[in-house]
């Protein structure tokens, strides 16, 4: 039986990753790298450091730069997106995910957050959300990103349940198959093509409900 819900964030409880999207565009520009929409999306849920690496070498520019100017590139991005999640405010909650925290927390399920952003307690802040999510996996911690499950187990391990009890919540790829790693159910949300590796897939957050959820279990 599922007891649990591990969530990533951005591009699942708020519309983020068009953020770090635009940041990482606008970087990526500076440097003359060519931005293609295949670049973006394989940036979904990939650490801040990777990110940068995946455009670099995008690039072919990987060696171009010490790790001191990386570091100071990754900076300037997050100063960068830190501006915008400042403009945030519950209005940015994707629609139906309210509701659907609400829905989850009165029935008793247990949360927690699966992100790989350091910027995930910021944007929950803004989000007026951090109540729900007192467990957060802390992305310092983990030896590897997404797609390594790493994330996702510690996201259940937090909940004190078995991976088999929890479903994990994903916009992207790289997620998808962290979840699936882990041994957690998974849910897709966005393009089904794209998401094809997850368990049940959905158009958009507004369809995101334990009665349409129970349709994919048996
Ligand atoms: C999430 C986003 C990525 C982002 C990563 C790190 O996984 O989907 O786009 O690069 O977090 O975010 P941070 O806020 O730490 O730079
Ligand atoms: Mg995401």
């Amino acid at each position: 039986d599922i007891k649990g819900f591990v969530f990533d964030l951005d591009g699942v409880i708020t519309d983020t990753s068009i953020l770090h999207g635009t940041a990482w565009h606008q970087l990526a520009d500076s440097l003359g790298v060519t931005w293609t929409k295949e670049l973006g999306d394989g940036l979904k849920g990939i650490s801040r450091m990777d990110s940068l690496e995946m455009i670099l070498k995008a690039g072919h520019k990987e060696n171009d730069y010490t790790q001191a100017q990386k570091e100071e590139l990754a900076a300037q991005k997050n100063t960068n997106y830190v501006a915008e999640v400042d403009k945030m405010t519950p209005a940015n909650i994707l629609p139906g995910m309210k509701a659907f925290l609400d829905d989850l927390r009165a029935k008793g399920y247990q949360l927690s957050l699966a992100s790989a952003s350091k910027n995930a307690p910021r944007v929950l802040g803004k989000l007026g959300l951090t109540d729900y999510f007192p467990k957060i996996v802390d992305p310092a911690s983990l030896k590897h990103g997404k797609p390594d499950p790493e994330i996702y187990t510690k996201g259940a391990e937090l909940l004190n349940l078995d991976p088999a009890q929890c479903i994990g919540l994903e916009d992207a790829a790289a997620g998808v198959q962290a979840i699936n790693g882990a041994g957690e159910t998974s849910l897709g949300i966005g393009d089904a093509t794209e998401l094809g590796a997850a368990d049940m897939v959905f158009a958009d957050t507004s369809a995101v409900t334990l009665a349409n959820i129970a349709k994919h279990l048996d």
